[in-house]
C-alpha cells in the first residue's frame, strides 16, 4: 500500500463518546471539545483521550484554567513526571517554565526537535500549557508528523536506515544554543534508533532530529552529516508533514514526542509569551526495528 493509500484517522471514523474533535490536518492534530482537564476524567473520557492521543499525536485543549497539580495531574494518565536536565534545581523540577521576553538570552523549543531525546529514557509526552499569548500575535508552534516523514522515503532509504543507530547529544542545544553551563560529567548523551516503532501504534518513526542528533554511529562522519542533513530538510521543509497550533491563553497542547517533532515560532520581538510545560516517561525509550 502506498504512502497516499494509506487511511488518516478521520477516514477511519475516528470518533469519541466523551468529546468531540476537529481535525488540523487529515492526518496530525486535533482540537479536542467539551473536555475540563481541571476536573478528574472519568474512565471513559481517558480512553478516547489516549485512542485520540494515538489518532491524532497532537491534541489541543482550549479555554483550559489549571493550576500545577491539575496540569501534572493531567499529565500523569500519561507516564511519571519528567524532570529536565536544566531544570532539576528548580523549586518544582517537574514544571519547565516556557517563557520567552523582550530580553530573554534564548528562546526555548526554536528549531526543529523532540522534546530530550538526548535521555536514556526520552519524554513520550509533552504537555504545554499556554497562558499568555504575545499582544502582536505569533507564537505559534508547528508540529511535524514523524510516522509520514518515514512513509515518504524511498524503500530503499527506508530499508538504508532501518538498523543505525543514531547519538543524542544535550550539549548541541543546552551549551550550542542556550549558552548554558553543563552540569559535572555533562549533559546527557544517548544512542536511539534511526527507524524506531512506535509502542503504541506499532507504526515506524524516522527517530532522529535536528535539535539533539549529534551523528549516526555506522557510518563515516561525512556519510552521517550528509544522511542527517538530508533528514533534517525534508522534515523542515515538507508541508505536508507539518501542522501549527495557533496558541490562545489559556490553551494546553498535548504531544507524543515518540511520533512528532515541533518547533516554536519566534516572530513576536519584542513581546512575551508565557506557559509551563510537563513531560512524562514510560518504562522505555522507542525500541528500534526488529
Ligand atoms: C518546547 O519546545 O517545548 C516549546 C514549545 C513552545 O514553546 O511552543
Amino acid at each position: 500500500m502506498s504512502v497516499d493509500e494509506q487511511s488518516r484517522p478521520a477516514e477511519r471514523g475516528a470518533a469519541y463518546g466523551s468529546f468531540d474533535v476537529t481535525s488540523l490536518t487529515p492526518h496530525l492534530g486535533a482540537e479536542v471539545e467539551g473536555l475540563d482537564l481541571a476536573r478528574p476524567l472519568t474512565a471513559e473520557q481517558l480512553s478516547d483521550v489516549r485512542q485520540a492521543f494515538a489518532d491524532w499525536s497532537v491534541l489541543v485543549f482550549r479555554n483550559q484554567h489549571l493550576d500545577r497539580t491539575a496540569h501534572k495531574g493531567f499529565a500523569r494518565h500519561f507516564g511519571s513526571l519528567h524532570v529536565h536536565p536544566l531544570n532539576a534545581s528548580q523549586a518544582d523540577p517537574s514544571v519547565l517554565a516556557i517563557e520567552t521576553k523582550k530580553d530573554s538570552p534564548y528562546v526555548r523549543g526554536n528549531a526543529w526537535h523532540t522534546d530530550v531525546t538526548c535521555d536514556a529514557i526520552p519524554p513520550l509526552a509533552s504537555a504545554l500549557y499556554i497562558t499568555e499569548t504575545p499582544e502582536c500575535g505569533g507564537g505559534d508552534t508547528l508540529f511535524a508528523d514523524m510516522y509520514l516523514a518515514y512513509d515518504l522515503l524511498s524503500p530503499a532509504m527506508q530499508t538504508f536506515l532501518e538498523g543505525l543507530t543514531a547519538v543524542h547529544d544535550g550539549g548541541i542545544p543546552y551549551v550550542g544554543s542556550y549558552k548554558s553551563t553543563p552540569p559535572e560529567g555533562g549533559y546527557p548523551r544517548n544512542e536511539h534508533p534511526v527507524v524506531a516503532v512506535h509502542p503504541v501504534t506499532g507504526k515506524k518513526i524516522l527517530y532522529v532530529n535536528s535539535g539533539f542528533t549529534s551523528h549516526i554511529q555506522e557510518l563515516e562522519p561525512w556519510e552521517s552529516r550528509a544522511v542527517l542533513d538530508a533528514l533534517f530538510a525534508h522534515i523542515a521543509t515538507m508541508p505536508r508533514l507539518h501542522c501549527r497550533v495557533q496558541w490562545r491563553p489559556n490553551t494546553l497542547t498535548l504531544w507524543d514526542n515518540r511520533c512528532t517533532q515541533h518547533h516554536v515560532v519566534w516572530d513576536y520581538y519584542p513581546y512575551s509569551r508565557y506557559g509551563e510545560r510537563v513531560s512524562v516517561i514510560g518504562d522505555a525509550a522507542p525500541a528500534g526495528v526488529t
